[in-house]
């Protein structure tokens, strides 16, 4: 048995990270290494890190800086913190990590973690630090442990497919996470069934693109994410599957179909589009139009008239003219969205927008901007959830709430439903019906199997 050692790792940015970052806590617990919620004391200290945006990687800098501390407070005891850094900044920074903060002892990128073993041994008996940065001809998915920690709680993720070739051309993704892998059918139909043995109940399929899915079948066989969609489907017990992120032009008449004919794929999308002027979308190398999309939505609506969707917008991409602004009004207020994300272009070294000299949006207008699309988006937002009052949703719990006896989940549409309900419903899928709407979260009360609770009080959870 290895000496218990504590692991603390701090994720920021996308839900593969989340993933990744449960992925490496399993390849260090055969060392010994278990995971602990506080940095302070720690044996490791990973930052599993983002680059998509700018202040980003700023943030991870100064949380190191935090962290010196602790280890030089730690090393006063006389012992030793490793600190690592992990994720997409390190594969985009390198080895100026450990220029800029000398005390850490790795850096990792996201295609290298199932090497960690060896590059801790590394780390901790050399003089300098490790830098790992490879692509590995061998994928990590192989050699991850397969029996790995239990999955908490009744929903988790699903990372089957990596990376991305589709070269946006703000996007820092196809640099840091490489080009597109898909894992074979059959590790991510063991791995479904493994979390759905271990009482997981709900699945997200991760993927940077992961609609780009082509995962290879026993029989030799690719198969697409609608057709992995309908085979996870058959899994007793699994009874709600949702994927994220997907691109517009990667969803294919199966997976289309998919929404209207498979009762566990959630009717919630999450669809990226960007901007509503074609002139951008082409100066983005987004590879559709407005028109492409709506069209799109079309489609699927028919298929699946209940389908809630959500989408990424960036304000202020380079040569952005008011009239191309309008022209994402404009597409918004033609779809309609449950909830969305918006973000002010940030320019990413090394990606080509970041290169167009002389076309950058002042400052201020890709505020303004930001600042009006949220305003209306926060307002589809706000009508979308008030249609859910005097409905009865289907709701999985999976935390506790801030109150006193209230529990949180999430509706079939990814609203967070907040009730007063007793603790033995955590982890259960239960009928609230819905009295409260905000901007942010439902609240209601429970009305199967249970004597009907109080409902909630009416003010905004914070989930
Ligand atoms: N600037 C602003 N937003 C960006 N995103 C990606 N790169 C940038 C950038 N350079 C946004 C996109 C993407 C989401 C994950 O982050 O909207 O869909
Ligand atoms: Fe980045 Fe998504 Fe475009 Fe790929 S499809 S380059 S991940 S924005």
């Amino acid at each position: 048995m290895a000496l218990k050692k504590k692991l603390f790792i701090k994720t920021y940015g996308c839900q593969m990270n989340v993933y990744d970052s449960d992925r490496m806590a399993d390849v260090l617990a055969p060392l010994g290494y278990e995971p602990t919620d506080q940095p302070d004391g720690a044996d490791m200290v990973i930052l599993n890190t983002c680059h998509i945006r700018e202040k980003a990687s700023e943030k991870v800098y100064s949380e190191l800086g935090r962290i010196r501390h602790l280890q030089n407070e730690k090393a006063s005891g006389g012992g030793r913190m490793v600190v690592a850094v992990a994720g997409c900044v390190a594969q985009a920074e390198g080895a100026e990590i450990m220029m800029r903060a000398p005390h850490v002892d790795m850096v990792f990128g996201p295609q290298t973690y199932h090497q960690l073993p060896e590059m801790v041994t590394r780390a901790v008996r050399g003089a300098g630090g490790v830098v790992n940065t490879d692509f590995p001809v061998e994928s990590k998915f192989d050699l991850l442990p397969e029996e790995s920690a239990k999955p908490q709680g009744p929903a988790a993720f699903l990372s089957v497919q990596e990376g991305c070739d589709k070269f946006c051309t703000f996007c820092v993704v196809p640099y840091t996470r490489g080009s597109e892998y898909s894992r074979p059918v059959g590790q991510v139909l063991n791995e479904a069934r493994r979390l759905v043995s271990h009482g997981v109940r709900e699945i997200t399929l991760l993927g940077q693109n992961v609609n780009a899915f082509h995962g290879e079948a026993a029989d030799g066989s690719v198969w697409g994410l609608g057709r992995l969609i309908r085979a996870l489907a058959e899994i007793d017990g699994l009874e709600r599957i949702r994927y994220t992120t997907s691109h517009p032009r990667d969803m294919d008449d199966d997976l289309i179909d998919a929404h209207g004919t498979v009762p566990q794929l959630m009717p919630f999308l999450h669809l990226p589009v960007q901007s509503g002027s074609d002139r951008i979308l082409a100066a983005m190398n987004r590879k559709h139009t407005g028109d492409d999309y709506r069209r799109l939505i079309d489609r699927l609506r028919t298929r699946q008239p209940d389908l809630a969707l959500s989408s990424d917008f960036i304000t202020g991409f380079p040569g952005e003219t008011d009239q191309d602004f309008a022209d994402t009004l404009r597409l918004i207020n033609d779809i309609g969205f449950a909830q969305a994300y918006s973000f002010k272009y940030s320019a990413r070294p090394g990606t080509p927008a970041a290169g167009l000299e002389g076309r950058q949006v002042d400052e201020k207008v890709k505020d303004e901007r930001l600042q009006a699309v949220q305003q209306l988006l926060n307002a589809q937002q706000v009508a979308f959830n008030q249609t859910m009052i005097g409905r009865t949703l289907s709701v999985l719990f999976d935390r506790v709430g801030k109150l006193e006896g209230q529990l949180l989940g999430r509706s079939a549409y990814m609203q967070s439903v907040y009730v007063q309900a007793p603790a033995r419903l955590m982890g259960q899928m239960v009928d609230v019906h819905v009295t409260g709407a905000f901007a942010n979260s439902l609240s209601g009360h429970v009305v199967t199997g249970e004597t009907v609770t109080q409902a909630a009080p009416a003010v905004e959870a914070h989930a």
